[in-house]
């Protein structure tokens, strides 16, 4: 769906400083604090310390925050505020008018984890669970927050990994926002069965409709808690879920492994993609990236033993493996900012 004129101008204006925080800002930033703390830091915390009041760094850290909370926030061409001008509008595109939606199950009853009604995500104001515009505040919001990759690049990547694991049949995507998840996996195995679950009625509301543009016969979306889905034992060979486990406290880690043991079928395979920092000084932007985008969880995730949790669940042949979203981009000398996305994966015996 299309803003106003003057939100999709000021929307392309923040994607552009998005893009010289990235391509620009950031590698001068690093080279500035290789120099500073004379090679890699021994720990995210050093770094910390010694840049915490360096002007470049703060700089760079001020950018990072105000971008994104221009981008939701902006009280003209902000995106919560440009949709809520256009609610008729989404409510129509929200009702399937013309192509329908593909199944779609939601549970109005469904309570809503408090570690998630606790924090506006992202800096998304009031989070992604209320109210029926926010899948589309969320979905435009994407567009700019990984720079340089395509609409569909990471998760089209991502289900081509996948595909070399094996021709699933029955597959769950657990936390499948709008949909940008669910779909390349849809498409990627046309023979199987799929389906997204989510906490945000707004966003499965937003997928399913899409789902059905995209005439995809092969899709369904059910509102449901992946920590406890309801859904029966043994009834996938796959389940995945991107950038899901960082969004979530620890011990619901543990919790959503065992969900996923469980639902799997022996030889299924658990296939969680997410970020895992590298080296320190990667850890230490993404502990910063964590405090500015409103993520509560991210740090903890980025040092907890992953492959351990997965060995608790049950799991067998783990693995935690850097993942390019985009061709070259896991190369030590890749001069952008980027996530350092990576796969979590473990096969049930
Ligand atoms: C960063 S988004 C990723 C969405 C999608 N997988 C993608 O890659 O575009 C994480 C999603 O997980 C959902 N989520 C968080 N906790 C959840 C839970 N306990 N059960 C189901 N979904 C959850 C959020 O609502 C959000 O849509």
């Amino acid at each position: 769906m299309q803003t106003d004129r003057s939100t999709t101008a000021f929307q392309a204006l923040i994607g552009d400083m998005r893009n010289y925080w990235a391509k620009e800002l950031y590698p001068a930033f690093a080279a500035h604090a290789q120099r500073k703390l004379g090679g890699a830091p021994d720990s995210a915390e050093q770094a910390e310390a010694a840049l915490q009041d360096d002007p470049l760094y703060g700089y760079y850290a001020w950018l990072e925050r105000h971008i994104q909370r221009m981008k939701y926030s902006h009280p003209d061409y902000g995106l919560k505020a440009s949709f809520a001008r256009n609610r008729a509008e989404v409510e129509a595109r929200l009702s399937g008018r013309d192509g329908g939606t593909v199944p779609l199950q939601l549970d109005p009853a469904m309570e809503i984890p408090q570690y998630y009604r606790d924090v506006d995500i992202h800096q998304h104001p009031g989070n992604l669970a209320g109210d029926d515009i926010d899948g589309f505040v969320y979905q435009a919001s994407a567009l700019s927050i990984h720079p340089n990759t395509k609409r569909f690049e990471v998760h089209d990547r991502f289900a081509d990994l996948v595909r070399s694991y094996g021709d699933f049949r029955r597959i769950l995507d657990m936390g499948c926002g709008f949909g940008k998840s669910t779909t390349p996996l849809a498409r990627t195995f046309p023979e199987a069965e799929v389906l997204g679950i989510e906490l945000s009625a707004p966003c499965l509301k937003l997928a399913a409709v899409e789902g059905a543009e995209l005439q995809l016969r092969n899709l369904a979306y059910r509102q449901a808690d992946c920590l406890r889905s309801g859904l029966a034992d043994e009834s996938f060979d796959l389940v995945t879920s991107t950038q899901l486990l960082h969004e979530l406290p620890l011990p619901e880690i543990d919790t959503v492994l065992a969900e996923s043991f469980r639902l799997l079928q022996p030889g299924g395979w658990a296939m969680h993609l997410d970020f895992r920092s590298r080296h320190t000084f990667e850890a230490f932007l993404m502990r910063g990236h964590a405090q500015r985008n409103n993520e509560a969880f991210m740090a903890d995730f980025d040092r907890m033993d992953a492959a351990a949790a997965f060995a608790r669940a049950g799991f067998v042949d783990v693995e935690v493996t850097p993942f390019a979203e985009r061709e070259g981009a896991t190369d030590p000398d890749y001069p952008y900012w980027r996530f350092p996305w990576a796969l979590f994966a473990g096969r049930k015996p």
